[in-house]
């Protein structure tokens, strides 16, 4: 059994911190926000994020990070990608030891359009590193606190490391983990999707129906599968868990916050309404902003995606734009 320690007690985080002690770990979380620390010690819940939850007892919740860290073989991190890196510098400062990094969120950050996996390289010292695995699939935190069956990739350039760290996560009863050798296009597929999910919330909320949802769901994949193989993905990788498998997770349920949050868009309320609504983080429209450029760099024709971008950072009418997404040239699949 290992020391494991979770940064970012929000939704996923609990949810895994679930699983690991599950798992008989010695689980640690640490978090920003001292009263859900608080309450994760003392009520064992999180109503905040996962109302209803009940936490195991033997989680203990740290507001320190230097204790948090403290014997820690294994560091999780699990905190929205815009503020991946400023974590990261205090999780470098705090530690004082080698150990595997798993990284749970997902996105591409702007600008830098870096995964997570180059930021982790880039902020943590190289002698406090022994390798990472980005944990990535089909995974509502609402349904892994209760225990439903899950998949889900553990996946990265070392295939070793990844053979650990699905031996860590994987529970027999409920969560199957799968290990990939190919760590750019898990990270690249589980932050793409999230772009498409947005575009499936704001048909729903259009009033458009199944037909209009399969072809985005279609479309969308070709349009991952496009950018993700240009920078060096393995084309099978976006057929797997990591791309279509949480594609259609996160592009076809309630649970999903970038569905909901294009829901909101497609009803009549912007960007900035829609994010004050939710408590929750909404990966989507970071990873559309930073796809958006990364696309146009690269010269890769993402039409959905440029939609998106009209829509969520041009405040253009999502009607108008699907209307031109209808009208392009006519072309083959
Ligand atoms: N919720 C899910 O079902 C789910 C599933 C798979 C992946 N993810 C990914 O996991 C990531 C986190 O999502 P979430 O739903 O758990 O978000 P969330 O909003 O529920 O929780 C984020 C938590 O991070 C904490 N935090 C913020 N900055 C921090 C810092 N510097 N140090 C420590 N803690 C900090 C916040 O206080 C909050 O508790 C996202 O990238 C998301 O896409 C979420």
């Amino acid at each position: 059994m290992s020391t494991i320690t979770i940064i970012g007690a929000g939704s996923w985080g609990s949810g895994l911190s679930l699983l690991l002690a599950d798992n008989k770990h010695t689980v640690k979380v640490y978090d920003l926000d001292h009263d859900l620390i608080e309450e994760i010690n003392t009520k064992h819940t999180n109503e905040k994020y996962l109302p209803g939850a009940k936490l195991p007892k033997n989680i203990t919740g740290y507001h320190d990070l230097h204790k948090a860290l403290l014997d820690s073989e294994v560091v999780v991190t699990v905190v929205p990608t815009k503020v991946m890196r400023n974590a990261l510098k205090s999780v470098n400062k705090a530690l004082d030891h080698s150990v595997i990094f798993v990284n749970a969120s997902k996105g591409i950050e702007p600008k830098t359009f870096k995964r997570v996996s180059e930021i982790v390289y880039e902020e943590i010292h190289p002698d406090k590193i022994k390798g990472f695995v980005a944990l990535t699939g089909p995974s509502h935190a609402e349904e892994v606190i209760q225990r439903q069956l899950t998949t889900i990739t553990a996946a990265s350039d070392h295939l070793e490391l990844a053979k650990k760290v699905q031996v860590l996560f994987n529970n027999d009863e409920y969560f199957r983990v799968y290990t990939l050798h190919d760590l750019t296009g898990a990270e690249l597929g589980g932050s793409l999707k999230n772009i498409i999910a947005l575009a499936a919330g704001i048909i729903a909320g259009l009033g458009y129906g199944d037909n209009a949802k399969a072809a985005l769901i279609t479309r969308g994949l070709a349009e991952m599968r496009r950018l993700a193989v240009k920078v060096g993905a393995k084309e099978e990788t976006l057929f797997g868990l990591t791309g279509i498998g949480d594609l259609i997770v996160t592009a076809t349920s309630l649970h999903s916050r970038n569905y909901q949050a294009g829901l909101k868009i497609g009803r009549g309320k912007n960007l900035k309404e829609t994010l004050a609504s939710m408590t929750m983080v909404v990966e989507g429209a970071r990873s559309c902003e930073a796809a958006y450029q990364y696309a146009k760099d690269l010269n890769v024709d993402m039409p959905i995606v440029f939609a998106v971008y009209d829509v969520v950072f041009n405040q253009r009418e999502p009607e108008e734009v699907i209307k031109e997404l209808m009208q392009r040239n006519l072309k083959s699949e």
